[in-house]
């Protein structure tokens, strides 16, 4: 495993393999890593023949009370995940490597990011967007692997790769989650342990959601309604930002209830902000 703090660098390593007709795989992720983003690593070593994982905490993604600051780091914990991975390359760029001097340019989703989290966290999908653009020219990937678990993230994405022409087969895998239902995350951390014995209902009230609509409910704020009453009965539950039923490509309220929906909510349990969400197909 090779490890590069450099652009330059990074870019002549993927363009040799390139060259050596290898098809490389890539992983963008903040660090802190877990069982979810090595699940995207196991993925693309299975599908491609060099992967590439970045770890960068992008701080364009963060809104101005958000947790850049005390996000999770520890960068010699995750290269050894990494390494027993047997990912190829990491990119572990510095900020002033990333943004220095700062870039004018910005890629700037919209429809897509003025629901669910977008609608909570301005300028978050922006950031994202704009440094998985650069990352994306840096590495040049053939595919590059996101989690389900970020679904508006996936979407937007993939809406990127499709306006911007990007070259790029997006693939997304499937949510990882911790014995008792809730999903890993780096920010689970956070959590106290009252807050972690909580935090599971999360995910129950996605799968009463799930339920309802499968066994007919047709009437949307009767799902969210209900789900909605599961978490608010959390004592650790200090804010929910939304639950949501919404189309699971346009992500736009349903009227009607049918076709590929998404299940999302972002609920603050305790201080910490968490997402999850569930895709029914009825
Ligand atoms: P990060 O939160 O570190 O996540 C990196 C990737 O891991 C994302 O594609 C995310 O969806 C996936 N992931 C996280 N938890 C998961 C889980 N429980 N199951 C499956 N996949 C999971 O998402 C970001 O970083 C950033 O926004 C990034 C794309 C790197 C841009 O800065």
């Amino acid at each position: 495993m090779i490890v590069y703090p450099e652009i330059i660098a990074v870019r002549e390593y993927c363009r040799n393999l390139r060259h050596s007709g290898k098809k490389i795989g890539f992983v963008p992720t903040m660090g802190y890593l877990h069982e979810g983003h090595l699940s995207l690593v196991r993925v693309a070593k299975a599908e491609t023949d060099a992967v590439a994982v970045s770890i960068y905490v992008n701080p364009m993604q963060f809104g101005p009370n958000e947790d850049l600051q005390k996000y999770p780091r520890d960068l010699e914990r995750d290269l050894a995940l990494l390494e027993k991975v047997e990912t190829d390359l990491v990119f572990v760029p510095s900020e002033e490597m990333m943004n220095s001097p700062p870039s004018d340019i910005r890629v700037v989703p919209h429809a897509l990011s003025q629901t669910l989290c977008g609608k909570f966290r301005p300028g978050h999908f922006e950031g994202v967007v704009t440094v998985v653009t650069k990352l994306f020219n840096i590495i040049q990937p053939q595919r590059a692997y996101f989690g389900q678990k970020d679904a508006q993230q996936c979407i937007i994405i993939q809406q990127l790769v499709k306006d911007l022409n990007f070259d790029i087969e997006i693939v997304v895998c499937p949510i990882i989650r911790e014995n008792d239902g809730l999903a890993k995350s780096s920010r689970n951390v956070y959590l106290s342990s009252q807050e972690r014995q909580e935090a599971p209902v999360l995910y129950q009230a996605l799968q009463l959601g799930e339920k309802m609509i499968r066994e007919g409910e047709k009437k949307r704020d009767k799902i969210i309604g209900r789900m909605k009453e599961m978490v608010y009965h959390l004592p650790t539950c200090t804010r929910v930002d939304y639950i949501e039923v919404v189309d699971a490509e346009t992500l736009q309220p349903l009227v009607e209830i049918k076709g590929k929906i998404l299940i999302a909510l972002a609920v603050y349990i305790g201080k910490t902000r968490l997402i999850d969400n569930s895709v029914v197909t009825i």
